[in-house]
């Protein structure tokens, strides 16, 4: 079976967790490569809803083994609260998951300093999730950052929390004094972690590469979307690591050669929480039905998301940064009901045409999309597990997106569930 990659394709939410579940049965390892529990993965099991932050949506499938690799930045005390909450929903999971010692640690100053950022920044907030997510790779790219290896050398962890506060004092300091020692004991906490971290630790590189070489085959699950990559997203509206393809191999110490598919995953309208530009979001109506349709609610900070019309200028992007052979489709039967659809085609900037992404705000902020319009298939979708039953103009509008895109639309998921899926 091949390595494959699931990305997401948009601003994140698109379903990824759905989809890798579903792809799960296929592989042998599911391996997360960036971000952190910033990340909300929802896996519907019957009646049953996992929504998965930090650890790999692999979890739910007994004997696969889930990896955290060193791209991945980690919360402990997240980490422990997500297992536990598994565990009490009698999902196994000893000797099924492995940690990166190289992973750098979410630190409790660094979700207080982003607070204080965000608060700083006023209009021109980021809206993060609040996980301490930007700090925490600011200090790795620093280096002052504290990995989870350092957990087993307390004198190391002591300095290096002392040498971090230090460093942020200029921030920190708008901290009445008892918080800041509340702030600098609870960070030390974290050194109390270290027995239950221990089993948890592994050369996750290595662990891999024995993997690829017995012909194992590995999952890696993408979190967060393209345009919210560091590089590739509408900066500074993003999130602080590269959620793309490419980060697989920095983020688990594996060789570009080592993958063979990349799998794209995007709505078949378009979504994003937090801030920045959004050009086919859709403020009025239209916006607040497709919100309340697809239950558009965060899964990590349950804030509304915004909601808007596909956007194929951005997939187009997404095919491109990925290199995505094909497309898992999700949430068509959110559009069930309405008369008109539309995808956006271009962008309409200064009098001029634009069909490829441009990474700059003031275009993308104040450009007017141009927009291919469907009529609506006006009839229940929801749980369709067949093409052919489909209603033409659902058809026409998912075989318009496949040939616009020149890429395989392989699956179509109609609804929240595992067997909601069509297989094409
Ligand atoms: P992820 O972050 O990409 O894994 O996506 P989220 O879990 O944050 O958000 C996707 C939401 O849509 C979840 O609540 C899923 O249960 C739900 N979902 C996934 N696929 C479908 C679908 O085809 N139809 C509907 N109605 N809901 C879906
Ligand atoms: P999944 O994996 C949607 C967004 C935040 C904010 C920006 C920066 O569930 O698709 P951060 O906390 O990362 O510094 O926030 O990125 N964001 C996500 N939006 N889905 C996610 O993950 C996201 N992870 C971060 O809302 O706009
Ligand atoms: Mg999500």
């Amino acid at each position: 079976m091949p390595n494959r990659v699931v990305v997401g394709m948009q601003w994140g939410d698109e379903g990824k967790g759905k989809i890798v579940d579903l792809l799960t049965e296929e592989a042998d390892i599911i391996a997360r490569y960036s971000g952190g529990a910033n990340a909300g993965h929802t896996v519907v099991i019957n009646e049953d809803r996992f929504i998965l932050h930090l650890i790999p949506t692999g979890i739910l499938h007994e004997r696969k083994i889930c990896v955290i690799g060193n791209g991945v930045v980690i919360d402990l005390k997240h980490l422990f609260s997500e297992l536990e909450e598994l565990k009490k929903r009698d999902i196994r999971f000893q000797r099924r998951l492995l940690i990166s010692q190289s992973a750098h640690l979410v630190m409790p100053y660094h979700k207080v300093e982003e607070r204080l950022e965000e608060e700083a920044r006023g209009k021109g907030r980021i809206g993060s999730t609040g996980r301490g997510i930007g700090p925490a790779y600011q200090d790795k790219m620093a280096r002052r950052g504290i990995r989870a290896m350092d957990i087993f050398n307390p004198r190391l962890f002591k300095q290096k929390v002392e040498w971090n506060l230090k460093v942020k004092d200029d921030l920190l300091s708008a901290l009445p004094e008892h918080e800041l020692i509340a702030l600098k004991n609870k960070s030390l906490d974290v050194l109390k972690l270290n027995r239950k971290v221990k089993p948890l630790l592994a050369d996750v590189s290595w662990f891999l590469n024995q993997s690829i070489k017995k012909r194992k085959s590995i999952l890696f699950e993408g979190a967060q979307g393209t345009l919210l990559d560091v590089d590739f997203g509408t900066y500074p509206y993003c999130t602080s690591s590269n959620t793309t393809a490419g980060a697989v191999c920095t983020g688990l110490g594996i060789a570009p050669s080592a993958i063979d598919e990349v799998i794209g995953v995007t709505k078949a309208y378009t979504t994003r929480v937090g801030n920045g530009p959004f050009p086919t979001e859709e403020k009025g109506k239209l916006g607040k039905i497709l919100q309340e349709r697809g239950n558009e609610f965060g899964a990590t900070t349950g804030r509304p998301r915004r909601c808007g019309w596909l956007d194929l200028v951005l997939l187009k992007h997404s095919l491109r940064i990925n290199g995505i052979s094909k497309i898992a489709l999700t949430k068509l039967d959110v559009l069930d009901q309405l008369d008109k659809i539309k995808v956006c085609v271009g962008y309409k900037y200064r009098g001029k045409i634009l069909t490829e992404f441009v990474p700059d705000l003031r275009i993308l902020e104040n450009c007017q999309p141009v927009y291919k319009e469907f009529a609506g298939w006006q009839k229940t979708i929801g749980g369709t597990t067949n093409f052919k039953k489909l209603p033409e103009r659902a058809k026409r509008y998912v075989d318009f997106i496949s040939r616009k895109l020149n890429t395989l639309i392989f699956m179509i998921s109609t609804g929240d569930k595992r067997n909601q899926t069509i297989r094409l």
